[in-house]
């Protein structure tokens, strides 16, 4: 049953705010997860943004009207109503002029006059030419807004509008996604508070080699370990990924990113990593067991009887980091149990984390669909002083800033 007007108030009201930069065909993207997931939303272009896409597109993707004049429909009083009724302002391009005047309190047009008026959270999402961004005047507007308490989000690196790369390009739209709804959820879920803290996290399931084709691979997407990355780099912190292999979740803006295969592989990039770090998370899928011997050509299925596999123990990465932890430093593991006979989730996330010796460690509950390669994550923290959280059910994201909100209080 399609959905009607009368129940168009429930839903979440999003402010869709599109600068006029090159990446504002992106947009659409961001505005197709977002109603496809349930929110209302209303598209607020600048005439630049319309300059790169028509108001028809916007209109057809969100099934509103789409001007950036606050003359049209002056009667409904747009330039107040818009922001004063909305949960959450997205602006996705925010050019170095929009961050500008979003700063000083300009208010030329319908956006502008929508930032001045919104109550809810406003998350401003940067694309621009690296100078541009790196501009003082730039740096300092976003200083001003962040003080302010506007979530300004770093910009991704990588290919520009024309042949040059650098810092400014804008985040993937399903990372910006991922802050709206996690904005919507928690207001106060991005704070500016882990900025000069560097983590080292491990994300992704690690793939270990049989021949050249095939591999003893696992179920892990990575997801819950980039939400960790994501969120921390948004709240101000350097971060390293260190990814096995994952899902296509895009580069995560703001973080460096090393990419390894195996567990041998992810065990040296986090011993580098965590030789700077104040915080180490291990929420990688690492494999327990490899294959002894790596058969340089694809075995054959003519090969009458296949030599069975012979497998040898990975090291434990987590107890490794453990035995060489600084001075000071914070090491969080990853759980994820079945519970069985010998006990529950909860006893079984309790004995590892004796048996790991680490600080904390995020007990996950998986099978029966969950939390591998879905969305949605629950769970419970335990610290080692005793303490249990439970983590209710939320985005990846909410876990992720739950678990900085505890190990970075
Ligand atoms: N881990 C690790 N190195 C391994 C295996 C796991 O560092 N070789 C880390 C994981 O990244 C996670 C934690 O240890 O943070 C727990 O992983 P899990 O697979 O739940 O536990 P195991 O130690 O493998 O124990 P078991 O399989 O018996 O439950």
């Amino acid at each position: 049953m399609s959905s009607t007007s009368a129940d168009a108030p429930s839903r979440p009201r999003v402010i869709l705010g599109v600068g006029g930069g090159i990446a504002a065909y992106k947009a659409c993207e961001l505005l197709r997860r977002l109603t496809e997931s349930g929110h209302s939303v209303r598209v607020v272009p600048t005439d630049g943004a319309l300059k790169f896409v028509g108001a028809a597109t916007f209109e057809a993707l969100s099934g509103e009207p789409v001007t950036a004049d606050p003359f049209d429909r002056v009667h409904e009083v747009p330039h107040v109503k818009l922001g004063q009724n909305a949960d959450l302002v997205v602006v996705a391009p925010a050019t170095a002029n929009l961050i500008a005047k979003a700063a000083h309190g300009l208010a030329d047009d319908l956006l502008t006059n929508t930032l001045l008026t919104a109550h809810c959270p406003v998350l401003l999402v940067p694309a621009m030419h690296t100078e541009m961004w790196e501009h003082p005047a730039t740096q300092h507007n976003v200083a001003l807004l962040r003080e302010r308490g506007v979530n300004v989000m770093e910009p991704a690196s990588g290919r520009l509008t024309g042949k040059d790369t650098g810092k400014g390009r804008l985040p993937d739209p399903a990372e910006i996604f991922e802050f709206a709804r996690l904005l919507l959820a928690r207001p106060d879920a991005l704070p500016r508070s882990m900025a000069g803290v560097r983590v080292a996290i491990s994300a992704g399931g690690t793939r270990e080699p049989l021949d050249p084709v095939r591999f003893l691979g696992n179920r892990s997407s990575g997801k819950q370990g980039y939400a960790l990355a994501r969120v921390a780099a948004q709240r101000g912190a350097d971060v390293t990924l260190v990814a096995a292999h994952t899902a296509d979740l895009g580069e995560p803006a703001g973080v460096t990113v090393v990419r390894v295969g195996t567990a041998l592989e992810l065990r040296d990039a986090m011993h580098a990593a965590a030789e700077t770090a104040d915080i180490v998370v291990m929420a990688a899928a690492v494999a327990d067991f490899r294959p002894v011997a790596l058969a340089t050509h694809k075995i054959k299925k003519s090969s009458a009887d296949p030599d069975p596999v012979v497998l040898t123990k990975n090291p434990d990465v987590l107890a490794e980091l453990v035995a060489a932890r600084r001075e000071g430093q914070v090491i969080v593991g990853f759980a994820a149990e079945t519970g069985d006979e010998t006990g529950d989730v909860l006893e079984h996330g309790r004995a590892k984390l004796k048996r790991k010796g680490c600080d904390w460690l995020v007990v996950n509950a998986v099978g029966d669909g969950k939390a591998f390669e879905v969305e949605d994550n629950a769970g419970w923290l335990l610290a080692d002083d005793g303490r249990e959280t439970p983590i209710p059910h939320g985005s990846k994201a909410q876990l992720a800033a739950t678990v900085w909100d505890a190990v970075t209080a």
